[in-house]
């Protein structure tokens, strides 16, 4: 499905962030994650459901020897706001103890999951924690801690698309779309 605007749900969303655009960030992404964990067999932990798209390409533009797993998290209802309050809805099952750990997010908003996921890594007493993030909610995202490779900053609007979702619904667009709404 592409086309330059959808009506969906009642919002007009029209493209933001085109497949080729997105491939192209996730290649620089892979290339410089590859450069700075060679050797470090790092450990991908990705945010489920969102960031499930991003990690599988992500991972295959990773040059080396390295681990996946998965956490899930919610704190959004149904709608485009968050509720405020984190939930771990599963957690990772690898030990992560001594371990390189990269988080990988579909999108920072407000930082609040970040931060969630920052202790909960942190607990592990892995050797390392880094963040990428696909999209980065720039003025509105609140972290004390840095999120190390960003795909694309973008502003404080609503998106969906390429694991993205509006209700649960519209991840499986390949490109990212926005609503002005
Ligand atoms: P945060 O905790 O406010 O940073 O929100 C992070 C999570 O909310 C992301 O992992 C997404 O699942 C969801 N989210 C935030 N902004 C958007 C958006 O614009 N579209 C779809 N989901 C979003
Ligand atoms: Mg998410």
């Amino acid at each position: 499905m592409k086309s330059p605007a959808l009506e969906l749900d009642g919002h007009r969303f029209t493209i933001l962030i085109g497949r080729e655009d997105i491939d192209k960030a996730v290649r620089r992404l892979g290339q410089e994650i590859s450069r700075d964990y060679r050797g470090r067999n790092p450990i991908f932990v990705a945010v489920l459901n969102g960031a499930v798209p991003f990690v599988a390409d992500l991972l295959r533009e990773f040059d080396g020897e390295c681990e996946v797993d998965y956490i899930k998290i919610g704190s959004y209802g149904n709608k485009m706001e968050s509720s405020g309050t984190i939930k771990l809805h599963k957690d990772i099952s690898a030990s992560l103890t001594g371990r390189h750990v990269i988080v990988v997010e579909d999108i920072i908003d407000s930082g609040l999951s970040a931060t969630f996921l920052k202790h909960r890594m942190d607990e592990a007493r892995p050797a390392s924690v880094r963040f990428v993030a696909l999209l980065l909610k720039k003025e509105k995202a609140r972290v004390d801690f840095p999120i190390d490779y960003v795909g694309f900053e973008i502003g404080n609007e609503f998106v969906i698309g390429y694991g993205l979702d509006y209700g649960q619904k519209y991840r499986n667009l390949k490109d990212i779309y926005v609503t002005k709404d």
